[in-house]
């Protein structure tokens, strides 16, 4: 039987109670399908910080290094808030993207249909589904560039980011943005700020040129500013969406919301080597943590693309989605989802219920 060990990292917030729900689900799917699972828990973000002063301690990356992939909940919460950058609990989830070489955050923006209700969207534009890729460069661009508090020369306090991408680096997102549209609908959007910036000029020219080894995919390109209006007035032409990193962050929560909720959105972060990171694309919601109000179906539906990206689980990452779908169409939802007929149930008895379906 094949053995797969995966390390758990649970975080800060809600993260621990709906990481519960997702082990659950993957214990019985592992069940299921005959295939073992072996989990190492390890300290990330806020909670790390209370233990070792690190918001990533070096524990946790071999721990990770030594997995075949990483589950992760989330990180940060208001106790942590006014600690200086580099010790804050998101530095140890920047450091983890890095330190593993995660450069490809895979974001799928789905509508389920017993979920219509709960997007914001008019139901004539939701009509036909929803069924869009954010593909975001995730160890680069103003994230990782050189900053900096300074003095200017008269005298005045000041602070600067840097937005910088190697010709690599764009290469290498944008070859699977072309990838992944082959195994889809054959449509890229690069998003930029080409009109403005000469990093998104240099990023645009770059995926032009990548798009020619790939004659089947169709090309276009959208400022990000026309991008987020156009996710809510025609989010129908979107197949995948590639993008920096900051674009790619913000425009990744407008298309989760659209979707009915950011508590249903899962993604997956991979790099050049087979290991991959999945965790959900919402935070530690630090006010309703330890409550049992937490949406888990978001890092379960992670948990299935890691079945399906690092397993190459295919028929088991689907089950873990039909057993979500399922849930969802026995009127079985949490608060941040429910629509009018709903019952809402709890963290808890939702990874219950999508266990149940397995
Ligand atoms: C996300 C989050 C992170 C990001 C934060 C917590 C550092 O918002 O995963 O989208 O900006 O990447
Ligand atoms: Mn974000």
């Amino acid at each position: 039987m094949k053995n797969y060990k995966i390390a758990v990292l649970p975080g800060d917030g809600i993260g621990p109670e709906v990481v519960r729900q997702a082990v659950k689900v993957l214990d019985k799917v592992a069940e299921k399908y005959k295939f073992s699972v072996e989990y190492y828990y390890a300290d990330i973000g806020g909670i790390a910080i209370d233990k070792t002063g690190e918001p990533l301690p070096k524990t946790t990356l071999s721990v990770c290094k030594s997995s075949d992939a990483v589950l992760m909940g989330a990180v940060g919460g208001y106790k942590w808030d006014n600690l200086p950058g580099d010790i804050r609990p998101e530095a140890g989830l920047l450091g983890i993207r890095a330190g593993l070489g995660l450069f490809a955050n895979y974001r799928p923006a789905v509508i389920y249909k017993p979920l219509r209700d709960a997007s914001p969207l008019k139901d004539r534009i939701t009509e036909n589904g929803l069924d869009i890729l954010i593909l975001r460069e995730l160890t680069g661009g103003i994230y990782f560039g050189d900053k900096k508090r300074i003095v200017t020369e008269d005298g005045e306090p000041a602070a600067y980011d840097t937005m910088i991408y190697r010709k690599s680096e764009v290469e290498r997102i944008a070859r699977l943005a072309f990838e992944a549209a082959r195994q889809r609908n054959k449509k890229v959007t690069s998003v930029d700020k080409a009109y403005v910036l000469e990093v998104s000029r240099f990023w645009r020219e770059i995926v032009i040129n990548v798009s020619k080894e790939y004659p089947d995919v169709a090309l276009n390109h959208l400022y990000v500013d026309n991008a987020a209006m156009q996710l809510v007035i025609h989010p129908e032409q979107f197949d995948v969406i590639v993008t920096g990193n900051m674009f790619g962050d913000i425009l990744s929560d407008e298309a989760s919301m659209i979707t009915g909720s950011i508590g249903m959105l899962p993604s997956a972060s991979l790099g050049a080597e087979s290991l991959g990171l999945y965790e959900p694309v919402h935070g530690s919601a630090p006010d309703i943590a330890g409550k049992d109000k937490a949406n888990p179906l978001a890092v379960i539906l992670s948990a299935a693309m890691m079945l399906k990206y690092s397993f190459k689980l295919k028929e088991a990452s689907e089950a873990i989605e039909n057993a979500v779908v399922k849930v969802l169409e026995d009127g079985l939802m949490t608060g941040d989802i429910a629509t009018e007929n709903a019952v809402v149930i709890g963290c808890e008895q939702m990874g219950d219920e999508v266990v149940k379906r397995l």
